[in-house]
């Protein structure tokens, strides 16, 4: 199989890397080989970590229109110019990996309709949670339960910052600028504080748990950019951690928003720290179910990406899940709450 990567940042080198260090093993998976034949990027002559030779780098996206590939990565980012492209992708009968949570919340039911119609897959793994596992275990493995609640962490910048905040006594500041060091915030970090990252998330888990079209621009959200380490401080003193959590909880409608909540010291997402995230799923059959591991991060993040493409090769491309129905969304004012 022939692909595109469309970006070459932290999420595309970890793609490059583990395509080579774990070839043997995804071959003996596909039965043939994953060649990136073409990467597209803003910087064609940036000095990047990984090999790359023998590899068309173009910064001109008809290049990868009229290339001869099977299957395009996107890690780029960006919403309206990224539609533009994927939706010619899609047009072209491309299958299509994104980890784009910010196109996607914004877009995904039109994505999905060209993608049917074109009998292609759009595989999006990484773009909730980073390497957990999350998506195709609400599509697939959970999909004979009603489920009634998804909660999480879903963000691993303000997760590390409000950690080094609680346990290592570290500032906002000081923190955020750790975060961004480590690759686990976007480039511009504006999303990430400000809840909107994680609002982006809910909204996708919300979408497939409760198999409703869910509008984002009905659930509000919250960040943590007012949050100090008095606050941090008090609520530690009272026996509750912060946390920045989205929760969407279905009956008959929706209700769901992103905030940061007290949780008591001993609740299960009290413990899940630094930029790892975990989210919680509660199905009328199998109960309350946790994922937890890694939200961010270059090799953690490409993992589910590059699964994403296994799945391309190894499954057939029957429909991708189309929710029927619009959601009903009871907007829940953002409040301070307490688990
Ligand atoms: N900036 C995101 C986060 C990356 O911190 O969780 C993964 O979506």
């Amino acid at each position: 199989m022939k692909i595109a990567v469309l970006g070459m940042g932290t999420v595309g080198t970890g793609v490059v890397k583990v395509l080579n260090t774990n070839k043997e093993k995804i071959e003996s998976l596909t039965g043939e080989e994953i060649k990136i034949t073409h990467v597209f990027a803003k910087n064609v002559d940036k000095a990047r970590d990984v090999d790359l030779s023998g590899i068309e780098i173009t910064d001109d996206i008809n290049d990868i229109y009229n290339a001869d590939i099977d299957a395009a990565i996107e890690v780029m980012g960006g919403i309206d110019h990224t539609y533009d492209i994927m939706m010619e992708l899609l047009n072209n009968g491309i299958h299509i990996v994104t980890a784009n949570k910010d196109l996607l919340a914004e877009k995904i039911d039109d994505l999905t309709e060209a993608a049917n119609k074109n009998n292609v897959h759009l595989n999006y793994e990484a773009a909730v949670a980073g390497g957990v596992p999350i998506i195709r275990t609400i599509e697939n493995s959970l999909n004979a339960n009603q489920i009634s609640e998804v909660m999480g962490i879903l963000n691993g910048t303000t997760n590390y910052i409000l950690t080094k905040m609680t346990v290592d006594g570290w500032s906002y500041e000081d923190a955020l600028d750790d975060a961004k060091a480590k690759g686990y915030a976007e480039a511009d970090p504006t999303n990430d504080v400000e809840g909107i990252d994680a609002l982006r998330k809910i909204v996708l888990l919300s979408r497939l748990a409760f198999n409703r079209k869910v509008d984002i621009k009905d659930v509000p959200s919250t960040g943590i950019s007012n949050v100090d380490a008095a606050d941090i401080q008090i609520a530690k003193d009272l026996g509750y951690i912060m946390k920045l959590v989205g929760i969407s909880k279905y009956d008959d409608s929706i209700s769901a928003s992103v905030e940061p909540i007290f949780l008591k010291a001993d609740h299960q997402l009290a413990s899940v720290n630094y930029e790892k995230n975990a989210v919680y799923v509660n199905g009328n059959a199998v109960g309350e179910t946790m994922y937890y591991g890694p939200g961010a991060g270059s090799l953690e993040t490409a993992s589910a990406v590059v699964s994403d493409l296994i799945h391309v090769l190894t499954q057939p491309a029957n429909g991708n899940f189309q929710p029927a129905e619009d959601a009903v969304i009871k907007n829940k004012a953002v409040e301070y709450q307490y688990y």
